[in-house]
């Protein structure tokens, strides 16, 4: 199994590597060999090569079976041209390699509900699907730009949405929520955008072929207060790419810290299934170095991986059992610390669940 691994700026290097000898554990228990190809992106591919996203580490992700990414961007490259940006390196790849479907789970753990700002009773149990549309939209639609015109200048961003792209990020939702609570809440603004309107029509056309599966639709602006009000009545959450952005980073507060949760983007492209997998936290340059990033989200990642990409269920648990069970034993990173833990660094967090995994 071939992974593209891409580390990124700030934190990114410090969590990938958690994340990979994570992997490495789980290969020498099960016997599974892993390919790892580490390449740059992002802020460190632009001051290395001059631009976010290199010919070769495209290749490479495209070569590979399945891609770790750390996190890109930080302040250093946030006065640069749009096109040299770290971030336009994620929105590259998401669009070459085709991931149409991202996936962000916001589980809340029982023993870190206190960790939420949010009152422990509306957050322990909290467990959420958010599945957003990640190659269409705002992010991409056509024209865009910033152009002259008489009050001097505007700028413009078109979302768009077709009925195929909608139809196949329906039936990823449906399809997830079979394996889970069977309810899919569909999320728009379909009283004020064309797009979501035709977003709305062609969901619950979808719908028709998933009969046992229960649909609600929301506008986004109840969406987003429902998720604060009572986050216990969602189980799978499908969106558009810009309203998913937004609601994914709110689900992800109800957690605690967003320093837990990973990510999936799968899709297609060439004619070979594709997955890319990151922790759903930035790059974080303030904390970079210092030893004080949480590495559970990229590892959880690395799980979600071996299960979406490789097919190996058993391995992927095995990894969540490890996490769990760190911190049960009381051990945090500083943002999840709480009195009467035991606060530790990024890379002995990396090496106790790791220990879990070989024992
Ligand atoms: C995310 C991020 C990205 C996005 C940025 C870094 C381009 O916020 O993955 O949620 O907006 O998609
Ligand atoms: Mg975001």
């Amino acid at each position: 199994m071939k992974i593209a691994v891409l580390p990124g700026d700030g934190i990114g290097p410090e969590i990938v590597a958690e994340a990979v000898a994570v992997l490495e554990a789980v290969g020498k228990r099960f016997h599974h060999q892993f390919n790892f190809e580490e390449k740059q992106v992002g802020g460190a591919a632009t001051d290395q090569f001059g631009v976010p996203l290199p010919d070769d580490t495209l290749k490479s992700a495209q070569d590979a079976d399945a891609v770790l990414l750390g996190a890109v961007g930080g302040p250093k490259w946030d006065t640069i041209d749009y096109a040299l940006r770290p971030e336009r390196a994620l929105l590259s790849l998401r669009e070459q390699l085709g991931l149409y479907a991202n996936l962000r789970p916001a589980k809340c753990y029982s023993i870190l509900a206190d960790a939420s700002t949010l009152k422990r009773e509306v957050v322990d149990g909290v467990d959420i699907l958010v599945i957003r549309e990640l190659t269409g939209g705002i992010y991409f639609g056509q024209p865009r730009g910033i152009a002259k015109d008489g009050t001097g200048e505007k700028g413009i961003n078109t979302e768009v949405y077709t009925t195929p792209e909608i139809v196949r990020i329906a039936k990823v939702a449906f399809e997830l929520a079979r394996g889970r609570r069977l309810h899919v809440t569909s999320v728009d603004k379909a009283n004020v955008l064309e797009s979501s309107a035709l977003w709305r029509k062609v969901v619950i056309k979808v719908h028709k072929e998933y009969p046992d599966v229960a649909l609600s639709h929301l506008y986004v602006d109840n969406c987003a207060m429902q998720l604060i009000r009572n986050p216990k009545q969602f189980d799978v959450i499908v969106t558009t790419n810009l309203f998913g952005d937004i609601l994914s980073d709110e689900a992800a507060m109800l957690t605690g810290s967003i320093g837990m949760l990973p990510s999936a983007s799968v899709g297609e492209s060439g004619g070979k299934r594709r997955g890319m997998y990151e922790p759903i936290h930035g790059s974080a340059p303030d904390i970079a170095g210092k030893d004080l990033a949480n590495p559970i989200a990229t590892i959880l990642s690395a799980a979600m991986m071996l299960q979406m990409s490789f097919g190996l269920e058993k391995e992927a648990g095995v990894i969540e059992d490890a996490v769990l069970s760190v911190l049960n034993e009381g051990y945090r990173t500083a943002d999840i610390y709480s009195e009467g833990t035991r606060k530790i660094g990024t890379k002995e967090m990396g090496r106790l669940i790791l220990e879990k995994i070989l024992c």
